[in-house]
């Protein structure tokens, strides 16, 4: 018997960035949207915690206990008071160290995949706290649709979206780590006072109408000169995006993978057409938003 769980990545339509907390974390204003590119995770008995990925990106996925999702299933095993005797297989189609939530989906989904093995019964609750736990972005991928996440990014409120959203995702050549990220932002912003992050009302109406024009004009991504400033490159990739016809360009989360919200499906392969033409990528993606979170297959 096995289970397997579908998890979705994420593009953050809005980031706003604090200044660092005493304890290194950034108090955040996050509005997440859940993206039609996914991770699936299999969980099967086995004699001991295991874990195996397949998928192009798949060489850069660590197989030890720092996988997030070898960190579900053991938090999830230690609450039940039971072994970590599970096989993960991860099927990884979310590119890795993105800024898409690739790692944080793996670990939303085995946590899923494991409690309906076990038959564990966690509550909403508890599955939700243990992801708040493992990182800032895994309780989104759980839930997933559209949310805004306060705190370091962790404590969500649901949001309304109101229609489909089309994205064109360029994957860089290389990663980016999300706390050297952090670092750049703090370092870019030495000497300056750092307003509190706020969440934008205007993008939040924008997603409840489903009004891609209005979205557009309200993304934002704090990180997002710190992510340029470690990758300078990926300013050719959102110019490319641009002149191809995207009506929004920016750095997804903390990058390197660079997110064009476009009008409609046709666009989408007109700009992605355009961007691997570009030769400032790796790979192009297409995909609609909202998608769902954590769902047993
Ligand atoms: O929570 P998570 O493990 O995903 O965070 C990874 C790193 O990103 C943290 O160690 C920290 O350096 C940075 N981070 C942050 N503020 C946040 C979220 C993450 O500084 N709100």
């Amino acid at each position: 018997m096995s289970v397997t769980v579908r998890v979705p990545a994420k593009v953050n339509v809005q980031l706003a960035v604090g200044a660092a907390r005493p304890d290194g974390f950034h108090d955040l204003a996050n509005v997440f949207l859940a993206v039609g590119l996914y991770d699936e995770v299999t969980a099967a008995p086995a004699d001991e915690l295991r874990i195996t990925c397949a998928g192009p990106d798949a060489a850069q996925v660590p197989l030890d206990r720092t996988n997030l999702a070898a960190r579900a299933a053991l938090a999830l095993a230690a609450r039940h008071g039971r072994e970590p005797a599970v096989h993960l297989h991860i099927a990884k189609d979310i590119p890795v160290a993105g800024g898409m939530a690739g790692g944080s989906a793996d670990g939303a989904g085995a946590l899923l995949a494991c409690d309906a093995l076990w038959g564990t019964g966690a509550s909403r609750e508890e599955l939700l706290e243990i992801c708040a736990e493992l990182g800032s972005d895994v309780p989104f991928s759980l839930v997933g649709g559209a949310a805004l996440g306060t705190g370091r990014g962790e404590r969500l409120t649901p949001l309304e979206v109101g229609g489909t959203f089309h994205w064109v995702f360029a994957m860089a050549e290389r990663g980016l780590s999300t706390p050297a990220v952090f670092r750049e932002f703090d370092r870019l912003g030495q000497g300056r006072e750092i307003p509190e992050p706020v969440a934008s009302q205007p993008l939040i109406d924008a997603l409840a109408k489903g009004d891609a024009d209005a979205l557009a004009a309200a993304v934002s991504n704090d990180l997002q000169p710190a992510a340029l400033s470690l990758f300078p490159e990926l300013d050719r990739t959102l110019a490319a995006g641009r002149a191809a016809g995207a009506l929004a360009a920016l750095v997804s989360g903390s990058g390197p993978t660079t997110a064009f919200l476009v009008r409609d499906a046709e666009s989408a392969a007109r700009v992605a057409r355009e961007l691997r033409a570009s030769g400032t990528c790796r790979t192009v993606r297409t995909a609609t938003a909202p998608a769902p979170g954590a769902t047993v297959l």
